[in-house]
């Protein structure tokens, strides 16, 4: 089992956005997937109820239930967790970060949100974590996705895949659908689609951890 947080104490960067696109472009590419969301404001937890119990499972839970969820879920055949974290930096979100293979920190191509990483850079460094940014809510193109790209760069590992501002993202997300399910030909679909590759691939060498 590998975890997977999706983690930044800049709200609104498109944690819970990803989270659920993510968890459901790697159900669909066959992985047996459930999403813990660790947010008080239930985005994740709303957008499941609309799934009528569908593929991937998705539980609540308090930052004191954390370890004990893990442990379940390394007994039963859950290949893929993804943790979705509040925007806040907490006790709960360093627990978050420990419990983690890879965190995936959303960021927007802003210099506010450029600067909004440090705080939970310092945390994931300070735990030795693997992790790597992921550019959200961008324009098609332009100047501010270089510069913001290239100040993440020389911060730690990008992504190779940046993922365009798009109706889709938060159409489908009302709807209780990941992008490759509200419009599985559309560009934001394969954009999701090709960072699930990418983050499938950098997780491939980690072994799949399961429980005795
Ligand atoms: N790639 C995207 N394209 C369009 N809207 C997005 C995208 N990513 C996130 N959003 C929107 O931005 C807002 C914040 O996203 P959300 O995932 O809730 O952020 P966080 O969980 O980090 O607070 C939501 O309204 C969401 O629909
Ligand atoms: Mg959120």
């Amino acid at each position: 089992m590998k975890v997977i947080t999706l983690v930044t104490q800049k709200g609104g960067s498109g944690k819970s956005t990803l989270c659920v696109s993510l968890a459901v472009a790697a159900h669909e590419a066959g992985h047996s997937v459930c999403i813990l969301e660790m947010d008080r404001q239930a985005t994740v937890t709303q957008w499941a109820k609309q799934r009528h119990g569908m593929d991937p499972e998705v539980a609540q839970i308090s930052a004191d239930k954390l370890d004990g969820a893990l442990t379940k879920l390394r007994t039963v055949d859950c290949e893929y967790v993804f943790l979705d974290t509040p925007g806040i930096d907490s006790p709960g979100t360093n627990l978050a970060i420990a419990a983690s293979d890879l965190c995936l920190v959303p960021c927007r191509p802003t210099p506010a949100d450029l600067k909004g990483v440090a705080p939970t850079l310092g945390a994931i460094f300070r735990l030795e974590k693997d992790f790597a940014f992921v550019l959200n809510q961008t324009p098609p193109k332009g100047i501010r996705i270089k510069e913001t790209a290239e100040g993440l760069s020389s911060l730690g590992v990008l992504a190779d895949v940046n993922i365009v501002m798009r109706n889709d993202h938060q159409d489908a997300m009302g709807k209780g659908e990941g992008v490759t399910e509200f419009n599985p030909t559309g560009p934001a679909a394969e954009e999701i689609r090709k960072l699930w590759a990418w983050i499938d691939n950098r997780t491939k060498a980690i072994p799949h951890v399961k429980a005795a």
